[in-house]
């Protein structure tokens, strides 16, 4: 007798891929020289030429993918600036700018801007310390946000009334989960919320929150805590392919049963500075 597998049926519909435009910046001047998160430890020798030859890698991907990217100049003594995802958070045009945590990357929020003022968004600059999307995460036409070591959840008010959408504060509790983009990763689609998806790790969230995400989103693919401890949430989905971290190989499995095409990308160097593949990828919303 066949046993027709229905679930499997439902839970693998077509995924449709959409062109995406990027900014990113060459980690030409990547080191690690201080420490803000517990992945970067300073006495650790970084191997530069590695670090740009995984970003290339990455990099030549997203064109692969037929999306668009744009470049950021690297600024030295800047060597965070790789991850642009920090760089701000752009709807429609309007970018709000990042105002950094920590004093190393305050630098890096007035020149994102300047860039962003350049290209001819609508820049905004921000009354409350923010990370841009590394704590900003647009699912659908909702935004979550993330708040608890970097960015202040006034700023999420602030990105509430600037981008007139829901914001969500989800409360991060564990150190090496900092940012929002280490602890969720954005499935689908471009906009709507009717199948907003989404994959995350229970344990980096407190209870108020994990309740929140429970609730909206009783599909969510939850990863395991071997996948989180590579960054392997940290990811860039198109709608149909996502690129991941290669050592994630759990959370490649969860995508493929889902109808997702995963694709690894091997960006350790870049991990050493506690970011992976959305770190250094800014979603540029026209
Ligand atoms: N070293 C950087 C920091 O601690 C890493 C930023 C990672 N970016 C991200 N979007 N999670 O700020």
């Amino acid at each position: 007798m066949t046993n027709i597998d229905t679930e499997a049926l439902v839970a693998s519909p077509t995924r449709t891929p959409s062109p995406r435009t990027y900014l990113m910046c060459r980690p030409e001047f990547f080191t690690v020289s201080y420490k803000i998160n517990p992945w970067m430890e300073p006495t650790k020798p970084t191997d530069t030429a590695r670090a740009l030859a995984q970003w290339q890698t990455l990099y030549d991907t997203y064109l692969r993918l037929g999306h668009t990217v744009e470049l950021v100049d690297p600024i030295p003594g800047l060597p965070d600036m790789v991850y642009s995802a920090n760089g701000g958070f752009i709807i429609d045009n309007i970018a709000y700018g990042a105002s950094f945590t920590y004093p190393e990357r305050q630098a890096e929020g007035p020149a994102y801007m300047d860039w962003f003022r350049e290209r001819n968004f609508d820049v905004r600059v921000p009354e409350n310390i923010n990370e841009g999307e590394g704590d900003f995460l647009l699912v659908g036409n909702t935004i979550l946000a993330g708040t608890g070591f970097r960015s202040e959840s006034r700023s999420h008010s602030e990105v509430a009334a600037l981008f007139g959408r829901e914001v969500v504060t989800l409360s991060l509790v564990n150190p090496s989960f900092y940012h929002l983009d280490t602890a969720v990763a954005v499935l689908d689609p471009l906009t709507g919320d009717e199948n907003a998806n989404i994959a995350y790790l229970p344990s980096a969230f407190d209870a108020k929150s994990l309740a929140i995400l429970e609730d909206r989103y009783p599909d969510a693919i939850i990863v395991s805590e071997e996948d989180a401890s590579i960054l392997g949430l940290n990811s860039i989905s198109d709608g149909y392919n996502v690129v991941i971290a290669a050592r994630a190989t759990g959370f490649e499995r969860q995508l493929r049963e889902r109808g997702y095409n995963p694709i690894g990308v091997d960006l350790s160097e870049l991990l050493l500075g506690g970011g992976g593949v959305k770190c250094c990828t800014l979603e540029l919303r026209r």
